[in-house]
Parts: C-alpha cells; structure tokens; sequence
C-alpha cells in the first residue's frame, strides 16, 4: 500500500537515512522504534515529503514514483492520501477543536459545511471530545488536544496515518487517553505508522515492529516474534535499556 526504497538523506555531511526499505499493507499498524537521532522523524518526512529525501522510490496506492524526480504534483495526491499526527498537536489555536477537524475537510477536500460539521462531530465523538467540541486549544489540556489532532487526521479518511511520537511531549498521565484512541483506530484496522517509545503500545497494537539505528533498520518483525525473540544483539540491547517492569506487568 505504502512503500518505499532504498531512500535516503543527507543533512549536509550527516547521513541520516542510509538506504531505507519500508513497507505497510492495508490494515497494519507498524511501529517504528529506536534511539533518539537514529531518523526515525526523518523517515516520516520524506514519507510525506516535508523533507525531500536525496534518492529513493515511493510507492503508493499502486503508483510508483522516483523521490528524486517527482513532481509537486504527485506529491500533493501523495500526502492527500495521508494523516498526520505528530508530538506536538499543531492545532490552530485561533480555532475550537471543532473547527480544527473541519478545517481541512473544508478548504481542501471542498466538503460543504454543513457535511463536514457532521462528520467532525462524528470523528470528535470517535476520540471521546464530543463535549469539548467547542473549546479552544489552550482550553484543553495536552491529550486533549492530541485527540482533537487524531479526530482531524481520521476526518480525511486517509489511507495511512503516520504518528510521530504522539505521546511524548504529554505528562504520563495523559498518555494513556491518547493510546487507547490509537488502540481502538488499530482494531478498526485503521492503517497506521506509529513511531513511539510506548513498548507496551508496540507490543499490543502493533502488528508489526521496525527498529531503526544510525539511519538503517536493524531489525523487523511480527510484533510478538520481535519483542519475545529478537534476533540481532542491537535490538536486545535497546530492548534491555527500553522495556521496564511495567511493560511486561499485563
Ligand atoms: N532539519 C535538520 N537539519 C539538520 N539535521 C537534522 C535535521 N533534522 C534531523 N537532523 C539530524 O538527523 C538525525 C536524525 O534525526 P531524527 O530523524 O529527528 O531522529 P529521531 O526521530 O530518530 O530522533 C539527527 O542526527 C538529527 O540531528
Ligand atoms: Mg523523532
């Protein structure tokens, strides 16, 4: 469904992506994990072409295309087809949670306004911020808003929603209301890419497990064969310094 080869990225002298092969089918959830600086982000931007990779293949929705001579064109039907959900919300502030999620179905998908506000009703609902639909960003707290960022994802009704680190810049306690909105998106079979540092989430949610180091994949997997059986000494290694009691406690 998505896909892309050997794709990679110089930040000047720094190579950031080293030959990257990545893939998700329909309906998978694939979670992307690995050491801060290894280019996990970066991957998700070239993705989504906010950074234009060096070299690499993309393929999408069956269609095929060079990232070093693709036009703006592609580009714009490539990301229509994508979500997005990074770690810091990036909601309009000047706008309320439910003018948020009808933004873009408005001005770039042309939905007329009475059609868009019932589905970000809909969607607002999905993530269990129906009562605050009228708040504004700064009226709600970091999950909350994290929420209201997935309700404007899934309004799109993308193909793929990528996830950058959703969870990390909330207090622990807020975690957890945004995990479970991702939990039940995976049981819907929502397709996602979710780069976390949440092991419990990778384990439970994921279908499958991309360990990124040094601007390479060290390791993929099933998510159950990659946390109960890694294969390479560098995944076992993060996994030693990563996965805490608490992990394991369910
Ligand atoms: N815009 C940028 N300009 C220069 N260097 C960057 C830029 N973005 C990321 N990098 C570098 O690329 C490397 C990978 O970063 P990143 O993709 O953010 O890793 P991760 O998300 O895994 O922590 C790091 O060394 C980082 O400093
Ligand atoms: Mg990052």
């Amino acid at each position: 469904m998505l896909a892309v080869k050997n794709l990679h990225k110089k930040f000047g002298s720094n190579e950031v992506l080293k030959g990257i092969d990545f893939q998700i089918d329909k309906g998978e959830v694939v979670a992307v994990i690995g050491p801060s600086g290894s280019g996990k982000t970066t991957l998700l931007r070239c993705i989504s072409f906010l950074e234009k990779a060096d070299a690499g293949e993309i393929t999408f929705e069956d269609l095929h295309y060079d990232m070093r001579n693709i036009t703006q064109r592609d580009i714009r039907r490539i990301r229509f087809g994508m979500g997005f959900v990074f770690q810091g919300f990036n909601l309009f502030r000047n706008m309320t949670a439910m003018g948020n999620v009808m933004e873009g179905l408005v001005t770039a998908r042309k939905i007329p306004k009475a059609a868009a506000e019932e589905t970000a009703w809909e969607m607002l609902r999905k993530v269990g911020m129906e009562n605050r639909a009228h708040y504004y960003p700064d009226q709600l707290s970091g999950g909350q808003q994290q929420r209201v960022a997935i309700a404007r994802a899934i309004a799109q009704d993308p193909q793929v929603i990528l996830f950058d680190e959703p969870t990390s810049a909330l207090d622990p306690e807020l975690t957890g209301e945004v995990l479970d909105v991702m939990r039940k998106l995976a049981k819907e079979g929502t397709t996602m890419v979710v780069v976390t540092h949440e092991m419990r989430f990778a384990m439970e949610a994921a279908s499958r497990v991309v360990f990124m180091e040094g601007g390479s994949i060290v390791e993929e997997a099933a998510s159950a064969a990659f946390f109960s059986n890694p294969r390479e000494e560098r995944t076992r290694q993060f996994l030693r310094r990563t996965i805490t009691d608490y992990d394991y406690s369910i």
